[in-house]
């Protein structure tokens, strides 16, 4: 078999800075912020991954032109020939179902196998509201349609924290003819409201309620901070590790992805955060991990939502910790890339820990201890890269079976933990 990674444990501690790629997050939202702009927006530092390539070349074939870090807004979104292809990115598919409601026709978004599968129907009532209408395949999945709605304020409240159907909401109510307001339940990442707000087109009001006033948003610049997922992966392995250190500079920082660091820093690593800057609102900051003996833990509430792309990484720390670990009111995790309830605890046991699905989450016994072993990444990213970061103190290498996943979001993953690992 080709796509196969053999990660060998890393075997020293090691202590070092790493500058991680540009937020996914981020990338998605200032690309399809600059498509919707009313003059050139400049982006820098741009996720390296197949997802925001998806974004990019989405928005390409609707008009959007590029020339280096500039991007200039359609002047007349052009009518595509056929389904508009998001890849792997369920961010693509819910961003641009939003940007694209007011376009003049409709547009179908289609995707590959697992995001063909995933819940596109909760994009329906809440863009409905709105004055457009998505259409879904009948179990509610991509191929979806949006476009040539007739858009006009809307309140509505949405039963999950989803950052990714609050922003098509957002970015489809700025096109709008008049007030709307959205409410969810807490823990979502609120990149898109805070940089609504720097441009004067919406209010966060108390608690988890935005108000939405359209508008067009202004050409602006975008210095994308770090990933904290990726560096998620990082941080994980210092962890993993008593003495190890890990310093990652230039993180976005926005509450709804810190929920890692609140987990980690329960376990019992050290963490020290920094704040050092902002983007349109949108906190950034340096975060240092230095590993010891971890503990079990609790996640369930608020703090799921604010980890949820971590928590196979979180059953990896579990497996090394002392107790058993347990994670709850997490059944979103059956929508993301794979079925992460069950892809994650059958990495744990495919290494040789103990694991438990829930019907709302995992349980993981720690051991403090893995042997290694072979897992299948299910085409998941996020699970290629936990069994990666699982070697660091195993007792025997991990190979991973679709190991190329992390593509998606980290394309050289496997070569920064490695060369992490040999830093002293
Ligand atoms: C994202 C939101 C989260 C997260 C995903 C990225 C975003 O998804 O899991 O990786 O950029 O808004 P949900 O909105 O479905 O919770």
């Amino acid at each position: 078999m080709d796509d196969v990674r053999k990660v060998e444990p890393a075997g020293r501690v090691f202590r070092t800075g790493v500058k991680v790629p540009g937020d996914k997050s981020l990338s998605h939202r200032s690309l399809v912020f600059a498509s919707l702009a009313d003059a050139d927006s400049e982006i820098t530092g741009l996720a390296p991954g197949q997802d925001v390539a998806s974004t990019a070349t989405a928005l390409g074939r609707l008009g959007m032109q590029r020339s280096g870090d500039r991007f200039s807004p359609p002047r007349r979104l052009e009518e595509p020939d056929g389904p508009i292809d998001c890849g792997n990115s369920g961010t693509a598919m819910r961003l641009l179902s939003g940007s694209l409601a007011g376009a003049p026709f409709r547009i179908t978004l289609t995707g590959d196998d697992s995001l063909r599968s995933r819940p596109m129907n909760r994009l329906v009532a809440p863009l409905g509201a709105l004055g457009v209408e998505i259409t879904t395949e009948t179990n509610g999945t991509a191929p979806i349609t949006t476009g040539n709605g007739s858009l006009h304020g809307a309140d509505v409240r949405i039963d999950v924290a989803s950052a990714q159907v609050r922003t098509a909401f957002e970015l489809a109510a700025i096109q709008a003819d008049g007030l709307s307001t959205i409410d969810s339940p807490a823990g979502y990442r609120d990149h898109t409201e805070r940089w609504l707000e720097a441009f004067g087109l919406g209010t966060v009001g108390e608690g988890t309620k935005m108000l939405i006033s359209p508008g067009r948003i202004p050409g602006a610049r975008y210095d994308i901070p770090g990933d904290p997922s990726s560096a998620a992966y990082l941080w994980a392995s210092a962890a993993l590790m008593d003495g190890a250190h890990v310093v990652t500079p230039g993180i976005s920082l926005n509450p709804g992805r810190l929920g890692f660091l609140t987990i980690l820093e329960a376990m019992g690593a050290t963490i020290h955060g920094e704040v050092t800057g902002s983007i349109h609102g949108d906190v950034v900051g340096t975060v240092a991990v230095t590993g010891g003996e971890l503990q079990a833990v609790e996640v369930f509430g608020d703090t799921v939502a604010a980890a949820i792309d971590e928590l196979p990484l979180v059953a990896v720390l579990a497996a090394y910790a002392d107790g058993t670990t347990v994670v709850r009111e997490a059944s979103e995790l059956r929508a993301k890339e794979s079925d992460r309830i069950a892809s994650t605890t059958a990495m744990i046991r495919a290494l040789g820990g103990g694991a438990e699905p829930t019907e709302d989450g995992f349980a993981v016994i720690g051991t403090g201890f893995l042997d290694g072993g072979t897992v299948n990444s299910s085409g998941d990213h996020r699970i290629a890269m936990a069994a990666a970061v699982a070697a660091t103190a195993a007792g025997g290498p991990v190979i991973v079976l679709g190991a190329s996943a992390a593509n998606v979001s980290w394309p050289s993953f496997y070569e920064t933990l490695e060369a992490v690992w040999s830093s002293q």
